[in-house]
This record gives C-alpha cells, sequence and structure tokens, in this order.
C-alpha cells in the first residue's frame, strides 16, 4: 500500500479546505480543548504513559473510549480544514497534526530540529531510563541511538543472536501451551522470563525481586514525577537496580543485549547500560502485542491456517506471522500518540511556531482513519506483505525517521517466534473477550481478560 496523490486527500475534503488559511494559524477553542482534554489527554494519563494500568484499560474498553478520543480528534480536523492546531492541553500548548503532508514533515524532520525528549516523556520516562537515548538530545542521544542500532540489530530483520534468542523463546513457551487455557497472565510472565534471559541472561531470569524494582519504577513514571516527596526514593530504587543490571552484565553471556551493550565502544557518558531499562521494558511490553495477535487470529481462523503455512516453512523469518503482529499494532498500538518538541523556529501548515513547541502525531487515530487506510478497522495482516507497506506514513507503529523504533526486527522477531511456538502443533479454536471479524474491531481490547483455547492440531 503505497501511498498516492488521492491519499493525501480526505473524504472530508480536509486537504483541498486547508490551502487558503494556511497562513493563519488553528487554535483549538476553549470548549474544544476541553473536550480534547477529556476524551484525549487525560484518558492517555490516566491509563498510564509509561506502564499501561491494565484495569483502566478494561473500562476503557467497556466504555469505548477510543471512540470518544476519535470523535474528537475527526471533529477538530473537520473544524480547522485538516490545518495544525494548537490547543492547550494537561501539561501547556501543542500542535496537532492531521494533514498528511505535515505528518510526512513530522516523521522525516531529523531529531536534532524535532526531538524525541518532550517534556512529558522525560517526567515519564526520566524515572526509569534517566539516561535512555528517549529522554537525550543533541550528540549524547546520537551516541546512545548508536548502541541501541548496534545491539538490537536494528537494520536487520533477523538479529545475530537469533539462534540463541529462539531456544529461548522455546523454552520458556512450553508453559504457555501447557494446558488447554491461555491466558494474559501466563503470557505476561512467559514474556517477563524471556525479557530478562535475552537482556541479561539466564541467571537473571527468575529474578522477581529486579522485576519488582522496575515494575515500581515504571508504576512511579506514570505519576509524571508530580510525587515529588517519591523522588528520592525513585533514585534509590533506580541505584539498586543499576547495581543488579551491572552484576548480571559483569559476566553475560556474548548473546545477551547487556553484553552486546558492553561490546560496543562508545564515548564516555553514553552509558551504556543504563538503555537495558527500556529493553526489558520493551519486551515484556511484547507480551500484550502477542495476546492481542493471538485473539485476532482466534476470530479470523483463514488468517490462522496462513500463519500455520508459515510456521510450515520451517523458516525464522515467518513473514505472515510477523505481519500479523505488525497488524495488530496497527489497531492497537503501543504507542498511540507520537510527541516531539522542536528546537529551532519551524513552519507547520504555513506558519511559524518558535522552538520548545510540542507537536503530537495521534498515530493512533490516523491508522485507522477510513478515509485514508483501506478496511481501516479490519484485521487484515496480508497489507503489511506488499512493498513498502513498512514506510507507508499513513500507519506508524514503529514510527518512522530518526525517531523509529530500533527494535522493531527484534521485537517482531520475538513476538512472532512465541505466537509461532502456540501455534506449531495446535489451534486457537476459541477467544475472549468476543471479536466479531465481519465487524469493526473495537478500539480498545480487555487485554487482561483475554482467555484463549487451545485444540491440538
Ligand atoms: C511490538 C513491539 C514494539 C513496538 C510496537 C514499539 C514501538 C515503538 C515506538 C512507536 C517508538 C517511538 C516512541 C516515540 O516516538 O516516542 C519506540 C521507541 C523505542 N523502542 Fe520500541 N517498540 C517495540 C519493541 C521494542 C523492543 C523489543 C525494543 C528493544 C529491545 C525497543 C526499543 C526502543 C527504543 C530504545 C526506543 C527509543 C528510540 C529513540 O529514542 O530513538 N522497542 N518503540
Amino acid at each position: 500500500m503505497t501511498e498516492s496523490k488521492a491519499d493525501t486527500e480526505t473524504t472530508s475534503g480536509a486537504t483541498a479546505a486547508r490551502v487558503p488559511s494556511a497562513a493563519r494559524p488553528a487554535r483549538a477553542g476553549k470548549a474544544e480543548a476541553l473536550r480534547f482534554v477529556a476524551t484525549h489527554t487525560l484518558p492517555v494519563f490516566v491509563r498510564g504513559v509509561v506502564s499501561p494500568r491494565f484495569k483502566v484499560v478494561s473500562a476503557y474498553a467497556a466504555i469505548n473510549q477510543y471512540g470518544w478520543s476519535a470523535a474528537t480528534l475527526r471533529a477538530m480536523r473537520d473544524r480547522h480544514g485538516g490545518a495544525p492546531v494548537t490547543v492547550r492541553g494537561l501539561s501547556g500548548q501543542m500542535l496537532v497534526l492531521f494533514d498528511q503532508a505535515d505528518i510526512r514533515k513530522f516523521f522525516e524532520e531529523p531529531v536534532r530540529i524535532l526531538a524525541m525528549d518532550a517534556e512529558d516523556k522525560v517526567k515519564g520516562l526520566g524515572v526509569v531510563e534517566p539516561t535512555g537515548v528517549i529522554c537525550s538530545h543533541g550528540d549524547l542521544r546520537e551516541d546512545r541511538r548508536k548502541v541501541n542500532d548496534e545491539v538490537l540489530a536494528w537494520d536487520r530483520p533477523v538479529h545475530p543472536a537469533c539462534g540463541e534468542y529462539q531456544g529461548v523463546v522455546e523454552e520458556e513457551s512450553l508453559a504457555l501451551t501447557a494446558r488447554a487455557g491461555l491466558d494474559f497472565a501466563q503470557v505476561r510472565r512467559t514474556l517477563a522470563r524471556i525479557s530478562r534471559r535475552v537482556v541479561l541472561g539466564n541467571r537473571a531470569a527468575g529474578d522477581e525481586e529486579l522485576a519488582g524494582w522496575l515494575g515500581t519504577l515504571r508504576d512511579e513514571g506514570n505519576w509524571m514525577g508530580l510525587r515529588k516527596s517519591r523522588n528520592k526514593a525513585n533514585r534509590a530504587l533506580y541505584a539498586k537496580a543499576e547495581g543488579r543490571i551491572a552484576q548480571y552484565a559483569a559476566d553475560a553471556p556474548p548473546h545477551t543485549l547487556v553484553a552486546r551493550a558492553l561490546h560496543h565502544p562508545a564515548p564516555e557518558g553514553t552509558d551504556r547500560l543504563g538503555q537495558v531499562h527500556h529493553w526489558l521494558m520493551a519486551i515484556d511490553v511484547c507480551a500484550p502485542v502477542i495476546a492481542r495477535t493471538l485473539l485476532l487470529l482466534a476470530a479470523h481462523p483463514a488468517e490462522q491456517d496462513a500463519a500455520h503455512a508459515d510456521i510450515a516453512t520451517g523458516g525464522r523469518e515467518l513473514p505472515r506471522l510477523r505481519a500479523c503482529v505488525q497488524e495488530s499494532v496497527r489497531l492497537y498500538p503501543i504507542v498511540p500518540d507520537l510527541v516531539r518538541v522542536t528546537r529551532t523556529e519551524t513552519e507547520w501548515g504555513g506558519v511559524r511556531h518558535p522552538a520548545g513547541t510540542s507537536v503530537l502525531v495521534p498515530i493512533g487515530f490516523h491508522q485507522r482513519d477510513a478515509a485514508r487506510v483501506p478496511a481501516a478497522d479490519l484485521f487484515v495482516p496480508g497489507r503489511w506483505l506488499e512493498a513498502d507497506a513498512d514506510r507507508d506514513m499513513r500507519m506508524a507503529p514503529f514510527s518512522h525517521g530518526g525517531g523509529r523504533c530500533p527494535g522493531d526486527q527484534l521485537g517482531l522477531l520475538l513476538t512472532s517466534a512465541v505466537c509461532a511456538q502456540v501455534l506449531r502443533g495446535h489451534r486457537i479454536v476459541g477467544g475472549r473477550p468476543a471479536v466479531d471479524p465481519h465487524r469493526p474491531l473495537p478500539g480498545t481490547v480487555d487485554t487482561a481478560a483475554i482467555r484463549l483455547r487451545l485444540a491440538p492440531r
């Protein structure tokens, strides 16, 4: 699915309407801003910006919170003719992008100009990974990004340590198929072990204490630094976790991410071990992705057959299963809002905005926009098998450009490998919550409630 000229026009005529008013700044009125905060930004914070609160996700699924947010964004886009809209959010003003040309520019702009370390992101993630690439800027960020790119082998679908990781996945996934039923809690436990083994080595597999410390820090990150009385305790906990990670790193086998990081020559200040926190968290986050992908496959038997055929070829790349995972994260993104901050004056829709402007692309909304994405609310993994689909800017579950996820290939490798292990020798014959493949898929899935029924194949 490549982009054509027609694709840049919306059914609401957004692009056409925008031209004459391009030089006039579009600003949300008070009522509009209130609606934006109530239905979009506040729910994002309540759900948890660092660590998802699954009970909140369950409630959002019950009330169709996504529908409220999408209706707000659609109304905002239509009212302002697709122009970038300045709106006062919870923590100050931000510029919301709707037009495809603006979104393309957002992805193409260098990270030195459109920086990743927007204030809100740093307030949240800074508790968990204060020296992580995502919280950095300038030369330091470049150095940290290089470590991530190298260690995660972002440019290779099959990671150099794929054989070892495959072995870890095979051993740990046995627990997932031991019974006829499989639930989200099991997938979560399994991914936590896979995460620690891949990042730190087998010695760390059962380190629930470290998991507890990191879990506390991630939950604290959700408070975005508001609980100032906790700052000292958080720093002490981070130091404890840092010490434990350094112990594992001291004799980690070469295939582990931590050993690969230490092997990578990096300038002082790069804090190679400081990157580990994001990696552990990101692999943990693969658990909900896997659970939702399997639920979608349960509801789409023909796609499940295609996945079985993929597995039967015996290859490591599993293109069909990867496509299923990509489609699952398009429908249910891990990062539904992409936020950046400008480091110089920039121009959006013909209007100059000063350095320090927060810019938001609500990608979760855009990649489900029926006006731009065909069959936007349906599970169509085949779209990801088309040439250049991965670079199609209408869909960005891993983002694009200089801020694109450096762990996309590793994430797809691990998630598709776990799905393959569940499907190998089994068929998913039922799933809860119920998913109707003939109707638009819900905007939110009650992930914690996912239960799957397996039958021998
Ligand atoms: C299906 C799984 C995953 C999804 C959907 C995903 C998605 C994303 C997205 C959308 C971003 C950009 C965030 C932003 O703009 O604020 C990002 C950044 C990042 N991801 Fe992932 N990710 C996944 C798995 C992973 C894995 C497995 C790793 C490493 C082990 C990883 C490491 C990172 C890092 C280090 C960044 C920060 C990049 C930077 O600041 O330049 N991700 N991810």
